[in-house]
């Protein structure tokens, strides 16, 4: 086997209480991509359809996230890959991610799973690491293990998957601006109240409970954020309306995607969730604001392959 085509799903970091920490993995958007043994060392990025990004591969987060893997591995001779993006850059839905864990699965893949899915993490972090600054593993770890992810400690990184409730939909709606997570991540504060941080873990426990029980009201009351929200929304056109009218349409909670600007609400079945969506897009409608819509139940497989091929290059 010399090559393979995997869908790298999107994903929602933080989920609300879960700041670097939980994330999902979507169904419906992701990137495809290409990866190919090829006898001359190291990596080359082919092609890139669908954005203008580098072709170098020490500028590009698959090209990075691919060299670590290289690194800590014995195979002497190299990969090609071709990206089709299809998340926009800067969307909070994990466009980074979704190449640096595809390159280092399809990679780990066509060499036959010499590393775990915890070391691919790491690789991919690294991907992470060039695009925000910050090597966090809440997007990386949902698209490599599928499903809900806490990353419980980074030092050592120890990676819990928690279960998800089978009827959980995600609606994720996308104001059409670009926010960097580097930029987001600056406008933060480095330090928190006790009373926030209690609010916090109060939230974050009772949403794993809530997600391993399939208590959707208690996954619901969990959804809250008092330390990033408040301060990110505020970069986000109409997040206060979008929000009020997403939980007015039934959804069980609603919160900033990642590092924004795409919203998220989570539902208890397709089909709330999809009014939850008109809610959504009539804000939108209203106030002008022009956006691109999801609609997905949880991926519970991350990465996967969609078509592969043994010709030899
Ligand atoms: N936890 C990261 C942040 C996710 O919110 O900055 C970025 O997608």
């Amino acid at each position: 086997m010399e090559e393979v085509k995997v869908f790298c799903p999107a994903t929602i970091a933080n989920v609300s209480c879960g700041f670097d920490v939980l994330g999902l993995a979507l169904d419906d958007v992701g990137d495809e991509m290409i990866v190919r043994k090829s006898s001359t060392k190291g990596i080359r990025i082919t092609k890139i359809r669908g954005q203008d990004l580098p072709l170098d591969p020490t500028k590009n987060v698959a090209g990075v996230a691919g060299l670590a893997f290289l690194e800590a591995s014995d195979y002497n001779q190299g990969f090609e890959i071709e990206i089709i993006k299809k998340i926009k850059a800067g969307s909070g839905i994990g466009s980074s991610a979704a190449s640096s864990t595809g390159a280092v699965w399809a990679m780990n893949h066509l060499l036959k799973n010499p590393f775990s899915t915890l070391e691919l993490v790491q690789f991919a972090m690294a991907g992470e690491r060039l695009a925000s600054g910050v090597a966090h593993a809440d997007n990386v770890a949902p698209a490599l293990f599928g499903g809900f992810t806490l990353v419980r400690s980074y030092t050592p990184l120890d990676i819990i998957q928690i279960p998800t409730p089978e009827a959980l939909y995600a609606t994720v709606i996308h104001p059409q601006i670009e926010i960097k997570t580097s930029d987001s991540r600056k406008v933060l504060k480095t330090k928190i109240s006790l009373e926030d941080g209690i609010k916090q873990w109060g939230n974050l426990g009772g949403l794993i409970a809530g997600l391993y029980t399939q208590d959707y009201d208690l996954i619901g009351r969990s959804l809250e954020d008092h330390i990033v929200e408040p301060i990110r929304s505020i970069l986000i056109p109409g997040f206060d309306i979008v929000k009020s009218k997403a939980i007015e349409a039934g959804a069980l909670g609603c919160g900033i995607s990642g590092s924004g600007p795409s919203i998220f609400a989570l539902s208890k079945g397709k089909k709330i969730a999809e009014h939850v969506a008109e809610a959504m897009q009539r804000s939108y409608h209203k106030i002008g604001v022009s956006y691109e819509l999801h609609l997905s139940p949880i991926n519970p497989q991350g990465i996967k392959i969609i078509n592969e091929s043994d010709a030899i290059l």
